[in-house]
């Protein structure tokens, strides 16, 4: 498999992204991939899903995402910033408040800073997916990651209609492409979703008729079991692996390696 970078990107909370970046890593690891995560939100919640609160938090800002942006930390060995996770074949770079000062609105006025990620995933390489998860807006870390991933996912709980939210983050994808000319759309992921509910359903076929085939086919329940491993700090698929959760997971993962390949053969075709 070649490698995938791909970013998690939408500017509201609670929609998924660290969760999905999580489980999604269980599940690409599973399957005997190698995977780095990118914790890119300074409230930490991915870092934390590993780690626990209080060692996330401890760490000084030259152990985490922050030191790329920080210019004291210019001479500082990269590969310190990686730590492996308890799971075979999942590191991350971790991050914590101290990314916070760094995440600025108008990223695009921020110079070389908008590289920063770039520049260390084009030196830390060897991976097959890196998965960036970003934080509830469209400053400089969402930016840093559309700068450097191949493809974004945008995770959409079905509701919410009626916002302009999807808008502004198609808007940044289209600006980040002055910067990154590749990167592509790999879809809108429905997650949190529940078919006992018409409101959900509505949202679904409505997101589908909008998007067409830019709406991944899998979607991702809501289900205790995403919560529950997540408190037991595990990927759901190595908490449970015969749960309707990780089976969805991994059929996420194996969507985004159908979906990337069949790209990837229509760049080469010129299509
Ligand atoms: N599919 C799901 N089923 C159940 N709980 C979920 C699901 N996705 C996310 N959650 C929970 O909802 C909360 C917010 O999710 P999170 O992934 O942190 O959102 P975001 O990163 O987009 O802000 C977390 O407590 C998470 O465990
Ligand atoms: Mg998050």
């Amino acid at each position: 498999m070649a490698s995938i970078t791909l970013c998690m990107i939408n500017q509201k909370g609670g929609c998924g992204k660290s969760s999905t970046c999580f489980h999604l890593a269980g599940a690409f690891a599973a399957s005997g991939c190698s995977v780095l995560l990118i914790d890119a939100d300074p409230q930490g919640s991915l870092s934390q899903g590993f780690f626990g609160s209080e060692v996330i938090e401890n760490l000084p800002a030259g152990r985490t995402l922050a030191a790329l942006f920080d210019e004291e930390c210019f001479f500082l060995d990269q590969q310190q910033l990686i730590l492996q996770t308890d799971f075979d074949g999942i590191s991350i770079v971790p991050c914590n408040q101290h990314l916070a000062r760094h995440n600025i609105p108008e990223p695009e006025k921020a110079g070389l800073a908008q590289y920063a990620l770039k520049e260390f995933l084009e030196q830390n390489d060897g991976y097959d997916v890196v998965l960036i998860d970003c934080p509830p807006n469209l400053y400089q870390c969402s930016w840093n990651a559309m700068v450097a991933a191949d493809y974004v996912v945008i995770p959409v709980p079905p509701e919410d209609f009626g916002t302009q939210g999807l808008r502004a983050v198609h808007q940044a994808i289209d600006n980040a492409r002055k910067l990154n000319p590749t990167i592509r759309r790999l879809g809108h992921l429905v997650t949190r979703y529940d078919r006992r509910l018409l409101v959900h359903r509505s949202y679904e076929e409505r997101l589908r008729e909008l998007y067409k085939e830019m709406v991944l086919d899998t979607i991702v329940p809501e289900a205790s079991a995403f919560k529950v491993s997540l408190a037991c700090r595990q990927p759901v698929e190595y908490y449970s692996a015969k749960s309707t959760a990780a089976e969805r997971t991994r059929d996420l993962a194996a969507e985004i390696v159908t979906r990337i390949a069949e790209k990837s053969k229509k760049r080469i075709v010129g299509a």
